[in-house]
């Protein structure tokens, strides 16, 4: 069996004072208790290196949401791989619907995964379908295209997340089920060493049962990443 990794991503969501939250699910969920399973924070790029700080002697990994393909040159607001790794981040996010919403193809997708393999980070490659492409029974295939266009075939360390895009933030969750299902699928692309994560509304509620589910080695959390109390429930339901 695969360690799950439980990621929180913060989005646009925290402030300087949020550091203090890694002590805080520390105290929920000792590192003692979590030896295994990996517990990862990814905050807005200028909390990263403090977010580190805060976190590695309490064995709570910290990652980036995005990185740019380069590692450096003329790209205003931009952040390289090379950058999260200087902070401390040993992952990155690439993907997210949100990101692929704000234009982000599969194209960028691939290369923005090359760059954290460039940096030494691992990245976390998301994959997910509309609604619409659900009800259309053809989520399978937009799944499998979307890893075919987004996974760099050199790529050896790395994790996918699954979040279909109308569980993201809604408070809408796939089926068991269904999950299951996209995950065998998707195992069957990537293979027995990858680790897949479900994410979509992942809530204290429901993360036992999603987290038993075959195949799901992880959650990638989002609004509930933001209370510790919940998150440290979540990790714990895993
Ligand atoms: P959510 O977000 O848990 O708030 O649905 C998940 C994500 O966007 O990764």
């Amino acid at each position: 069996m695969l360690r799950k990794l439980i990621a929180g991503n913060w989005k646009m969501h925290g402030e300087q004072a949020w550091t203090i939250k890694p002590a805080g699910f520390d105290g929920m969920f000792k590192a003692a208790d979590r030896s295994h399973l990996d517990v990862l924070i990814c905050p807005p790029f200028p909390y990263v290196r403090e977010m580190f700080a805060a976190s590695a002697s309490r064995n709570i990994l910290t990652g980036g949401q995005d990185c740019h393909a380069l590692e450096k040159g003329a790209h205003t607001g931009e952040v390289s791989a090379e950058m999260l790794a200087d902070c401390g981040a040993s992952y990155v996010i690439v993907g997210h619907s949100e990101r692929r919403a704000a234009g982000d193809t599969d194209a960028d997708v691939h290369v923005k995964a090359m760059a954290a393999k460039r940096a030494g980070i691992t990245p976390i490659i998301c994959v997910g379908e509309s609604l619409a492409q659900r009800e259309s029974g053809d989520a399978n295939n937009i799944v499998g295209a979307q890893l075919a266009g987004s996974v760099p075939e050199c790529l050896t360390d790395y994790v996918i997340a699954y979040e279909p895009v109308w569980a993201i933030g809604t408070g809408k969750v796939a089926s068991v089920d269904d999950i299951k299902d996209m995950h065998v699928h998707i195992r069957g692309i990537a293979g027995d060493t990858i680790r897949i994560l479900y994410g979509g509304s992942v809530k204290p509620g429901n993360a036992a049962e999603i987290l038993s589910t075959e195949n799901v080695d992880g959650a990638l959390i989002g609004g509930a990443s933001l209370n510790m109390a919940d998150f440290a429930a979540i990790a714990k339901a895993a």
